[in-house]
């Protein structure tokens, strides 16, 4: 019904259609039309309407593209196989389901909106339609389960050095992996692991960026925590490319990962740190713990040097910067 009705208006839209018009045609009440028209406004397409004279269709939403994806793609194995929802709770939970029907290595999960995309620790993702970018790639690396936290580092490097070369602004990884622009967070990462015995099924690498989000697209708890590219660079962000650039990327390190091990990752990974050589606290299971953010060690754990001189590893949490 939604496409019917979107259709309609789509041909004719240079005039207002009277929802009595659009309910005549497709045979049902206005109510329902109304109804409708408040769905496809979520999903943001925007529409003028005037009394006594109908609606008229002023704004069809980003639609994420993926011919014009497939086309983009320089990569060998990701994002080769693709599936794509227009709407989906978690591409988290689609991505598990999808390895478990035998998708594997490299497979993405994408999807215009999520309504219950998963943060860390619990927290939930803000995933509005048509505006981020929301997805899961699947990965089967040859390691076992305690090297995953390695995997969580590479995919900031890899989000990283992706979105400073396409937007130019300066851009950094709070530890573990969120990726900051002026103080503000403008990406997450979520890695979850399926493992049995040590032996690692797989990863589900998931990943969240804030593309073409405005102000009002932020709920009040997060506006003054969270950014968008668009507010940033001041320019709407082709999302089709920055993806398929951002999956060359990882590629490209997953490979160096897997021939030259976690030593280049983390090398660079403490180039691009914003943690490291800062005071931070953070809240453990042993209570607080506060000193000098000082490296990330061999698996991927963060070393804090305290004021008496000895050293925590730290390998999950929030840091704040004291
Ligand atoms: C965080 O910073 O807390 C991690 C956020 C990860 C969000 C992404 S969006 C795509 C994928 N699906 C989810 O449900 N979560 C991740």
């Amino acid at each position: 019904m939604n496409e019917r009705i979107l259709q309609i208006l789509l041909d004719h839209q240079d005039q207002f259609i009277s929802g009595e018009q659009l309910s005549s045609r497709l045979n049902c009440s206005r109510t329902a039309i109304w109804k409708h028209i408040r769905h496809l406004r979520k999903q943001g397409y925007e529409f003028e309407a005037v009394p006594r004279l109908g609606y008229r269709l002023v704004k069809v939403p980003d639609k994420l593209d993926e011919e014009q994806l497939a086309k983009l793609l320089k990569t060998e194995v990701m994002g080769r196989r693709v599936h794509m929802y227009e709407t989906v709770e978690s591409t988290q939970t689609a991505a598990r389901e999808w390895f478990s029907k035998g998708e594997g290595e490299g497979t993405l999960i994408l999807a215009e909106q999520q309504t219950a995309g998963r943060g860390r620790l619990g927290r939930k993702w803000h995933s509005p339609a048509g505006k981020g970018l929301w997805m899961s790639l699947i990965l089967t690396p040859r390691i076992s389960l305690h090297f995953a936290p390695q995997l969580t580092l590479l995919t900031a490097v890899a989000l990283c050095r992706t979105i400073h070369r396409m937007s130019g602004v300066p851009i950094g990884i709070k530890w573990p992996n969120d990726l900051l622009i002026n103080g503000k967070k403008v990406s997450g990462i979520l890695l979850e692991s399926h493992a049995e015995d040590d032996r690692l099924q797989v990863v589900v690498a998931g990943v969240g960026i804030s593309v073409n989000m405005g102000e009002t697209d932020f709920p009040e708890e997060l506006k003054d925590i969270a950014t968008s590219l668009l507010l940033e660079t001041g320019k709407t962000a082709n999302r089709e490319e920055l993806l398929a650039e951002f999956l060359y990327e990882f590629e490209q390190l997953y490979q160096l990962y897997h021939e030259r091990g976690f030593a280049p990752i983390r090398a660079l990974w403490e180039a691009l740190s914003i943690s490291i050589g800062r005071l931070i606290r953070i809240q453990t299971h042993n209570g607080w713990v506060s000193g000098k953010a000082e490296a990330v060690d061999e698996m991927g754990a963060l070393v804090i040097v305290q004021e008496d001189g000895s050293k925590t590893k730290l390998y999950a949490g929030d840091i704040s910067v004291i």
